[in-house]
């Protein structure tokens, strides 16, 4: 039996009902992938308040990885409902913050001594990281990257690269931001083609030193080692290697902005085993709370140490409840497998979009690292101009046949998976039919023969 059943019309009376109260009490900033209101959720499912049942590619913008309510987070949050919500870390420490920084400390890669620091979003570790690699180095700038994303307060969003609509009309940001091209091979800023290249976006850098900022100057390099917003790119296997290198000559720390990479989406805890670098600091977020909102700042103990006592802090970050449930997420991850699931879910993906990209002359590249995969679509292979109405469409098409998806990339033009990686295979191959027939849909098929994977 197909797991996605729709009963109604969707958006269906209820879901229209509830989207009239949102318009009228919400901000129209807030976007929405889909029209439908959330009834309950399980696994990789959620049925809405009509009664319709969608199969979820999006996980809350790979919030899931552990999935809908695993009964492990539930029993967690139970137990610890029964013994308090909120205290403040601040003012009366309790375990489960201690526990879940000793996990993240012993889960990040590299040996030496490590110290965590709980908040309790993406943006808000960024902002903390920023603070903690300033009061360390002493320096102020910092050196991000072209397609970029690091969140919405003002500091993440000065990192952050796109304009519309996350920057735009918000500005001015904090200053001592320096940006470079990022490793995204498919639309190479400097026209070269990996490995003829020799990384020159990687020994850009040095360069930068020269004609953009004084090394001297420049506290962090930040990069995510996967891109997430920016379309699910994955660097060449050297390239973090070498921006590692260049930053430890000149005394920069390497932050690892993993808060869509990590916690197992690309078959490792973190993206950056897959390139064998130690950052100086690493950022969870997103799947670490197991659907609560929790994130961590990660890095060598003398680093995280450099902010004065008070410098840091926050009135619910490492929210008891958020710990609780990070811990039980952790332990599914490595009890049920979930980091070899996410390699075979990438497999499977990479299997079909062979296919896709011989049948549908849109799909211009498909790649991704593990479970974290995506297409990149174009109006034509030749000019890679990027398709973005058509993959606004695909995502329509998805939506109105019951698979949640949402897109990415600087141009509009990806779709990426971050479906719960406990997805059984019979969901993911349906819900990947759906997206095959959502490109026969859009696409006019005409074959060619240019596959692009990843470079790893
Ligand atoms: C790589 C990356 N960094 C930072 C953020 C910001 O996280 P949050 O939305 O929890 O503030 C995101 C969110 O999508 C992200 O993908």
């Amino acid at each position: 039996m197909k797991s996605i059943q729709l009963k109604t019309e969707i958006p269906g009376p209820k879901s229209k009902a509830l989207m009239k109260r949102r318009e009228a009490a919400v901000p129209r900033g807030p976007y929405h992938a889909t029209p439908i209101f959330a009834a309950r959720s399980e696994g990789a499912m959620i049925e809405d308040v009509d009664g319709n049942k969608f199969l979820d590619f999006a996980g809350g913008i790979g919030c899931l990885n552990t999935g809908h309510r695993p009964a492990e987070i539930e029993s967690a949050l139970r137990g610890q409902i029964e013994k308090y919500l909120h205290l403040c870390f601040s003012v009366t420490p309790y375990e489960g913050y201690v526990a879940v920084a000793e996990k993240l400390n012993a889960l990040t890669p590299g040996k030496f001594a490590k110290k965590t620091f709980l908040v309790n979003s993406g943006a808000e570790a960024i902002e903390n990281a920023v603070k903690i690699a300033r009061a360390y180095t002493k320096r102020p700038s910092i050196i991000a990257f072209n397609d970029a994303f690091h969140g919405r307060t003002m500091m993440a969003l000065s990192l952050t690269s796109k304009t519309h609509p996350y920057k735009a009309g918000f500005e001015p940001f904090p200053g001592d931001v320096y940006r470079l091209p990022y490793a995204y091979c498919y639309r190479c800023s400097y026209g070269l083609t990996y490995p003829s290249c020799k990384l020159a976006c990687a020994t850009a850098l040095e360069d930068a030193f020269k004609r953009v900022v004084a090394a001297e100057s420049v506290a962090a390099v930040i990069a995510e080692p996967v891109l997430g917003e920016g379309g699910f790119i994955a660097p060449p296997k050297e390239y973090y290697s070498t921006l590692h290198e260049i930053c430890h000559k000149h005394g920069i720390l390497f932050i690892a902005d993993e808060v869509q990479s990590g916690i197992g989406r690309t078959g490792k805890f973190f993206a950056s085993e897959h390139y064998g670098i130690e950052p100086d600091i690493i950022i969870s977020a997103k799947s670490l709370g197991g659907g609560l909102p929790l994130a961590a700042v990660t890095g060598r103990a003398e680093v995280m140490d450099a902010a004065g006592v008070g410098g840091l802090g926050g009135t619910f970050g490492g929210n008891p409840l958020a710990c609780a449930a990070a811990l039980a997420a952790l332990e599914i991850i490595e009890k049920e497998g979930l980091l070899a699931r996410s390699t075979q879910l990438g497999q499977k993906f990479e299997a079909r979009g062979k296919r896709w990209t011989k049948n549908f002359q849109m799909v211009g590249e498909v790649r991704g690292l593990g479970g974290m995969c995506a297409i990149e679509l174009v109006k034509n292979p030749a000019t890679r101009e990027p398709a973005a109405d058509e993959t606004k469409k695909i995502a329509q098409y998805c939506y109105e046949h019951g698979l949640i998806t949402i897109t990415a990339g600087t141009y509009g033009n990806v779709m990426r998976i971050l479906v719960p990686l406990v997805v059984t295979d019979a969901q993911f191959e349906e819900g990947l039919d759906v997206l095959e027939a959502a490109l026969a849909q859009v696409s006019t098929a005409i074959p060619h023969n240019e596959l692009v994977t990843s470079n790893l």
